[in-house]
């Protein structure tokens, strides 16, 4: 075990390699939320806000994370502990960031796998019953806590067989079966008679629902999206080898995560007008809206229905195992662990929480705190909080604490390749991004009802960084 320690995992192929960050982006950020934020706030004015986000905030970072993962060959913790160890509570914040997220994405991943077998199992024979057939799902005590533990499942044994072996493996087949699926259900839903109001919809600015939270929202989606601000792409950064151009990934990785995105937005919209089904369904539009988009197909509907819920469970699998592996990277790097009993040591205790979600759709609805239920909770300080400060952390510690040159040497693998942007980036990095998180930060706490809430979130942050040595 010692040399396979002293060796560190590479990923085997470019391909895989951006099959793999690439799976990690796209998830149920792209297919589950992106659709309903963009239905809630204003259709494509939303979306022109955040591929700003993407562009110059997400772009950037995502270029810093891989830069930092590969220059330290460590995970989060380990990559900042390493270099400052006043900066270890940034590692941790991303640590603690992938558990919260993984506290409630198996849930959602879970009632995905679910829905491939209700397709064919009568869920669409009533359309107008499937609202409350989600409803009853969701809250029922048991059964969607099986699908959670067999979603889980199946990230255990990829992510246990290791980094080539295991993640690179299954993203190699997994994303472009992905990219298959969601062009059939474009194809079918833009040939569908009245699907151009979609069209518009998600082309056409609305900009009277754009507030303060808007923006909130779209630099959240944006962090969430591309899966920053908490080391994951340090993490898959840190397994990249020195020969691999670091900003060319980052665009490759930065524009398939966003085609997929639109393609998401494709995939539902023309339908959904189509048939005069509203886009504003919030959480449940995926669950609610689109099968009834199936149901109103005849024939053809349960084999889409299939077809989307397979791409929707394939997306959210392909990036949970990148938040598992945070975790496990962490306890191999820094607490010494071998992978497998780390692997299934970590989703046991996501599972706990995962419980704790998925009763809190019905059995602990009475429970709460700072206003909201388990899921809610563990949502909105990710979300909301942890990814966007823990992106502002990583571009500070980068833009300040990290030497310019060594930063230069390890974006141009030393000197080998040209990347005329580097001062762009590093302004970018150094003074914008900070400026601009805090800016939106506090707008966004303005704005938000869960007051209490975001101060919690900030607590947790202060109490990390003040024990920030003895991490
Ligand atoms: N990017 C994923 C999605 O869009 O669903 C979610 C995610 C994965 C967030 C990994 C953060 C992360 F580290």
């Amino acid at each position: 075990m010692q040399g396979e320690k002293a060796q560190r995992e590479h990923w085997g192929t470019r391909f895989g390699f951006l099959m793999a960050a690439a799976g990690s982006a796209v998830g149920l950020g792209n297919i589950w939320r992106f659709p309903y934020l963009t239905g809630e706030n204003g259709g494509s004015a939303f979306i022109i806000i955040y591929l700003i986000c993407i562009l110059v905030v997400g772009l950037s970072i995502m270029v810093a994370e891989f830069t930092v993962g590969r220059r330290t060959s460590l995970a989060a913790v380990g990559a900042y502990k390493s270099q400052n160890r006043n900066w270890t509570f940034a590692g941790v914040l991303g640590v603690l960031s992938a558990f919260f997220i993984m506290g409630f994405y198996p849930v959602v991943g879970g009632w995905s796998l679910a829905y491939m077998l209700k397709s064919v199992t009568g869920l669409l024979a009533a359309p107008e019953a499937i609202g409350d057939v989600f409803g009853a799902f969701i809250s029922a005590p048991i059964e969607p806590l099986v699908w959670t533990l067999l979603y889980m499942l199946l990230n255990v044994v990829i992510v246990a067989r290791g980094v080539s072996a295991g993640i690179e493996k299954a993203s190699s087949v997994l994303m472009p079966t992905l990219f298959v699926l969601l062009v059939i259900i474009i194809f079918k839903g833009l040939s569908l008679a009245g699907a151009t109001a979609g069209l518009t919809y998600l082309f056409k600015p609305d900009w009277s629902q754009v507030s303060g939270a808007t923006v909130l929202a779209a630099l959240g989606q944006s962090f969430f999206t591309l899966s920053l601000g908490m080391g994951c792409m340090i993490t898959y950064g840190s397994y990249l080898k020195k020969d691999e151009n670091i900003p060319s990934n980052a665009v490759t990785v930065v524009s398939l995560d966003t085609l997929v995105a639109i393609m998401a937005g494709l995939a539902m919209f023309p339908a959904m007008f189509a048939f005069g089904l509203e886009p504003d369904a919030g959480p449940g539009l995926v669950f609610v809206v689109v099968p009834a988009i199936f149901a109103h197909m005849g024939a053809i509907g349960p084999l889409m229905s299939i077809i989307f819920f397979a791409a929707l469970t394939i997306a959210a699998l392909t990036s949970s195992m990148s938040l598992l592996e945070v975790v496990v990277a962490y306890l191999i790097d820094e607490r010494n662990m071998d992978r497998k009993p780390a692997t299934w040591l970590t989703a046991g205790v996501m599972t706990v929480l995962c419980t704790l979600s998925s009763l809190s759709m019905g059995a602990l609805s009475g429970v709460t705190l700072f206003g909201v239920g388990f899921f809610d909770l563990f949502d909105i300080l990710t979300d909301k909080i942890f990814l966007g400060i823990g992106g502002m952390l990583l571009a500070i510690f980068v833009g300040w604490f990290m030497k310019k040159e060594d930063l230069r040497n390890e974006i141009t693998n030393d000197g080998t390749l040209t990347f005329g942007l580097f001062e762009v980036w590093y302004n970018i990095i150094k003074y914008v991004i900070p400026v601009a998180i805090f800016i939106v930060a506090v707008m966004g706490i303005i704005d938000i009802p869960q007051r209490g809430l975001m101060l919690f979130g900030l607590a947790i942050i202060a109490v990390l960084m003040a024990f920030s040595k003895k991490l």
